[in-house]
């Protein structure tokens, strides 16, 4: 079946980048003329996704506003003849169809994702992390579902990462079904050395099948007292067919001060209107250090 709607769980606190997101949501946060969501949302958008949920909290209404119109501004940069700039207010707002749902209680990813159940009804669906932004030539969502509408499964985003940094994923047992995808079976969140599967972890990207719901629905909190999507993802595989996909692309976690600052950096390196400005500044920068 088509994939035709996306889930982009964006609920979580971002403590990892206070102050800064006190007041401002993460997915907020300008990287270079965009907000982080944007570029999330783009990519949806071009992986031919139609309908978008954003699974937001009471503190992250910024969100709605920035893909709504605002008439007020709009007519201001009309009356000054600042196409360029009118035009790319009105673009944000025209997207897709955008629909939010609340969590309510900050109770994990898994449990973000549940609050989509009645958005997605009874068919596969897209899951784009928030925070998690993808630098690719074809975007990388559309190359899950790819993966998921051939080999009719569920498909989850992998790459190979090092044994010293595997601990901070999730780990996957893979068996190759051709040249970058795997059938996977089962899965650790957070290995301990002994527990490692494969260096494949799981990175910010999933096509679900809606059987999740009902496993989600039924989960204890795990890691952290949270509800955990992988406990979840690790059910769905134990009872349907899941793929891997080592997607073409590079990740960026901008949840966290490092991840924001290459992603910053190397969008704003490729920006027409700053890359051979930054790149001779960071020359420049570079003969002093
Ligand atoms: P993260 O762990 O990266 O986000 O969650 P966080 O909780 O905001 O991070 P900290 O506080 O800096 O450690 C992964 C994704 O799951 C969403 C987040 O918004 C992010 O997109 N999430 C997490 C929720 O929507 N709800 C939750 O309860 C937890």
């Amino acid at each position: 079946m088509k994939v035709r709607k996306a889930v982009i769980p964006a609920a979580g606190l971002g403590t990892r980048m206070l102050p800064a997101t006190k007041t401002v949501p993460k997915e907020m946060l300008p990287m270079v003329d965009k907000p982080v969501i944007q570029y999330i949302i783009e990519e949806a958008v071009e992986a031919g996704i139609e309908d978008i949920l954003i699974v937001t909290n009471r503190a992250k209404s910024a969100m709605d506003d920035y893909f709504d119109y605002y008439p007020e501004l709009e007519t201001r940069l009309n009356q000054a003849g600042k196409d360029r700039e009118l035009h790319e207010v009105r673009r944000a707002a025209d997207l897709a169809n955008i629909f939010y749902v609340r969590q309510k209680e900050t109770k994990g990813l898994g449990h973000a994702i549940w609050r989509a159940k009645r958005f997605v009804g009874d068919e596969p669906f897209a899951v784009l992390l928030g925070d998690d932004v993808m630098r690719a030539k074809k975007p990388v969502i559309g190359q899950l579902i790819e993966a998921a509408e051939k080999y009719e499964a569920s498909a989850v985003g992998v790459q190979h990462v090092a044994t010293e940094a595997i601990s901070k994923y999730c780990s996957l047992k893979v068996e190759p079904l051709e040249e970058r995808i795997f059938r996977t079976t089962d899965m650790v969140e957070k290995p301990r050395p002994e527990q490692i599967f494969s260096n494949y972890a799981i990175l910010g990207r999933y096509v679900l099948s809606s059987a999740i719901f009902d496993i989600l629905e039924d989960l204890e909190p795990g890691y952290g007292g949270e509800i955990q999507l992988t406990d979840g993802l690790k059910k769905l595989c134990q009872k349907e067919k899941m793929v891997a996909v080592d997607f073409e692309g590079h990740r960026y976690d901008t949840g966290n001060l490092r991840g924001f600052l290459e992603a910053t950096i190397d969008f704003a390196m490729e920006h027409p209107e700053t890359g051979a400005w930054l790149k001779e500044f960071v020359r420049a920068k570079a003969k002093t250090l």
